[in-house]
């Protein structure tokens, strides 16, 4: 808690460009907090360097992303937004709990798998120890609600291990995080293979749409979406395409699948594709507007991150000075 307060931290990697399932799935609901909740919400840049960047296009990201956060509606003066790195603690803090985490609970992440398969050139110990890390960045700020997509809540599970276990060993110490996974949204599919995730780094530049597209690219992408032979706009489990398109139409235009279904009642997929195409062009016109407005001013984002470093920083403090006396550092 802070004053009466309870704590949301969560982070978003500067690793490409965010898709609507970024948007639909976590950042979009970060400003729900803001008002009621104090809000930490960082730009982890420590994580991203886990799999090769390119350095001039990591900064820019890290840019663009605290470009992007503000633009999809968080507010600098009610959140706290800031870049891990410039934030020490996050590092020190993480090196920390990597000494109270298990190298078989590492091991059994299925990320580091994922990762590791597909960065078979470059399996570092990084990558092995970025659930500790995680686990730093929301213990540091004593979480207690962490909103991220389903994808994260094995990573989650293990941040509470490893605080449950601190706390166990030198006494109540971090407060034990809760998930917060939305679901009114779920996860957003690829439209081009609807039974997997939609993910930024797909090669098929049609099975994904970002945020920062243009309205063009939007419809097309909708237009070429999959759907199936049945011609008839219903939610279930054996039509994944139509599904998935209902999901991105119902988080866009708040109706529910019932209304769905009967606004589409009797007409084909050709309607409803530019539909759901509209709604999802509309809906993202105003950040992308925003975003352009932000991005050209360098400086403001420079003095924002620098603020919110600031006022992060105060509070990790807090908590660093604890866990060092805990475990015995000499002051
Ligand atoms: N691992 C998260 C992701 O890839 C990003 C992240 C890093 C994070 N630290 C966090 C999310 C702390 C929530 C809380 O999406």
């Amino acid at each position: 808690m802070i004053g009466d307060k309870k704590i949301v931290f969560s982070g978003v990697q500067p690793s490409g460009n965010l898709t609507i399932g970024n948007y639909l799935g976590a950042i979009k609901n970060f400003s729900r907090f803001s008002e009621d909740y104090k809000t930490f919400y960082c730009v982890v840049d420590l994580h991203a360097i886990t799999v090769r960047q390119v350095p001039a296009e990591l900064r820019r990201r890290t840019y663009e992303t605290l470009a992007l956060y503000m633009a999809c509606g968080l507010d600098e003066k009610k959140n706290t937004l800031f870049v891990q790195s410039h934030v020490p603690a996050h590092a020190e803090l993480g090196w920390m709990l990597d000494c109270y985490t298990m190298f078989g609970e590492l091991s059994r992440m299925t990320q580091f798998k994922d990762k590791s398969q597909k960065h078979s050139q470059n399996i570092n110990a990084g990558l092995f120890t970025y659930p500790t890390l995680m686990a730093a960045d929301i213990l540091l700020y004593q979480t207690d609600i962490v909103p991220v997509g389903v994808d994260q809540r094995q990573h989650l599970e293990l941040a509470r291990d490893i605080g449950m276990r601190f706390n166990q060993i030198y006494g109540d110490t971090f407060t034990i995080p809760e998930g917060y996974m939305s679901t009114d949204t779920m996860k957003i599919m690829s439209l081009a293979e609807p039974t997997s995730k939609m993910s930024k780094s797909d090669t098929n530049q049609n099975a994904v749409v970002y945020i920062l597209d243009s309205k063009d690219d939007v419809m097309r992408k909708f237009k070429k979406a999959v759907t199936d032979s049945e011609a008839c706009v219903r939610y279930s489990e054996d039509k994944p395409g139509v599904s998935n398109l209902m999901s991105i139409y119902r988080a866009f235009t708040g109706k529910s699948f019932e209304e769905i279904e009967r606004e589409f009642d009797g007409k084909g997929y050709g309607d409803f594709k530019m539909a759901v195409g509209e709604a999802c062009a509309d809906g993202l016109a105003p950040v992308r507007d925003e975003f352009a407005r932000l991005m050209a001013d360098k400086a403001h984002l420079e003095a924002v991150m620098k603020a919110g470093a600031d006022e992060a920083a105060y509070f990790a403090r807090k908590t660093m000075s604890k866990v060092r006396r805990k475990i015995g550092f000499v002051n």
